[in-house]
């Protein structure tokens, strides 16, 4: 185990006020507030950080506009730190702040660093669900919720020019492992430290109505349960923010339920709660690609396509075959499996 997950993500963003309303309205711990820097703190120990785009301390990034312009993985120990730090110095520069923190950028140009990271144990309270023959809460109402409050950092979203590439980067130099193939779309990954179905999720910028150049896409914060995104989805309608073109709906892939938000600090926000867990036992798959985008409740739901795995996914018990190393290794619509 080395990488638990996402630490910190570091914003560069136009409107620092608007942003910080925001993210306040989105339910986001805050614990300190200036001109020129906001900072929450979330339960997990993970951090939001947002800086005008223009502040100096930004790093420099292949990504275009505002959003996230640097992630933080936390590590769990001091010495995979540095073991992972030596071995990135090999053919890169690596910045070290005084507490430790290693700044790089990745082969296809993204803004990572290192840090360590005491992450700490959530818990949730999940009311018990009744359903025909199983009687789990009798006597007793379900807990109403008033706003959300998300407790951690899921995933992270880029575009990007070449995912196999950025793939392998994170593979072998990160030890991120694969937990899906979406077919000529993109690839999901989860750190090494980290039962998440997905860390990172990075597709192709010229593909799906993407943007053609490479961005930050949206970032994914966890809630207990639908009740929760709904309440918190419900309070930012109220609260004058707008839903992304997905709405509220559930992934065909890692079964999430999500609920995407327009953020005013570059990309979307996403509420997200049941996900798939899975471990290194785990089977990736590969997926066709529209049917990976299929989900039901979004707009319009779509059940024909949306429950049936086996037509449109296949098992990768091999992985990805070592010397598909780019997008450019992959011929107009080859599948893997
Ligand atoms: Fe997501």
């Amino acid at each position: 185990m080395a990488i638990l997950g996402i630490e910190s993500l570091i914003y560069g963003v136009n409107d620092i006020a608007e942003s910080e309303r925001f993210f306040d309205d989105f339910g986001l711990f805050k614990v300190q507030s200036s001109r020129d820097r906001v900072l929450f703190d979330l339960d997990e120990g993970s951090h939001v950080e947002l800086k005008i785009i223009s502040d100096p301390s930004l790093p420099k990034t292949v990504l275009a506009g505002t959003g996230v312009r640097e992630t933080v993985w936390g590590v769990d120990t001091i010495e995979n730190l540095e073991a992972l730090v030596s071995s990135l110095e090999v053919d890169r520069e690596v910045r070290r702040d005084k507490d430790g923190t290693a700044h790089f950028l990745t082969d296809c140009g993204l803004a990572f660093a290192l840090r360590v990271y005491k992450k700490r144990g959530l818990i949730s309270c999940p009311d018990p669900t009744n359903s025909p023959g199983n009687e789990a809460r009798v006597n007793k109402s379900r807990k109403w919720w008033i706003r959300a409050k998300p407790k951690g950092i899921e995933h992270i979203v880029f575009a990007v020019e070449d995912y196999m590439k950025s793939y392998r980067f994170l593979e072998e130099r990160l030890g991120f492992k694969l937990s899906e193939y979406q077919v000529e779309f993109g690839i999901y990954l989860r750190c090494d430290g980290s039962t998440d179905h997905h860390n990172i999720m990075l597709h192709d910028f010229n593909k799906g109505g993407a943007s053609g150049y490479p961005v930050f896409d949206h970032a994914n914060f966890i809630v207990e349960n639908i009740d929760e995104m709904q309440a918190g989805a419900n309070y930012m309608t109220r609260k004058g923010w707008s839903y992304g073109p997905l709405g509220i709906g559930r992934h065909r892939i890692a079964s999430a339920l999500y609920c995407y938000l327009k953020s005013p600090a570059g990309g979307e926000v996403e509420y997200g709660c049941d996900s798939d867990r899975i471990d290194d036992h785990y089977v990736p798959r590969e997926w066709d690609m529209l049917f990976g985008l299929q989900s039901w409740m979004s707009f319009p739901p779509d059940f024909v396509r949306s429950h049936d795995a086996e037509p449109y996914s296949k098992q990768l018990a091999n992985g990805i075959p070592a010397h598909i190393r780019s997008t450019a290794d992959l011929p107009e619509g080859v599948k893997l499996a």
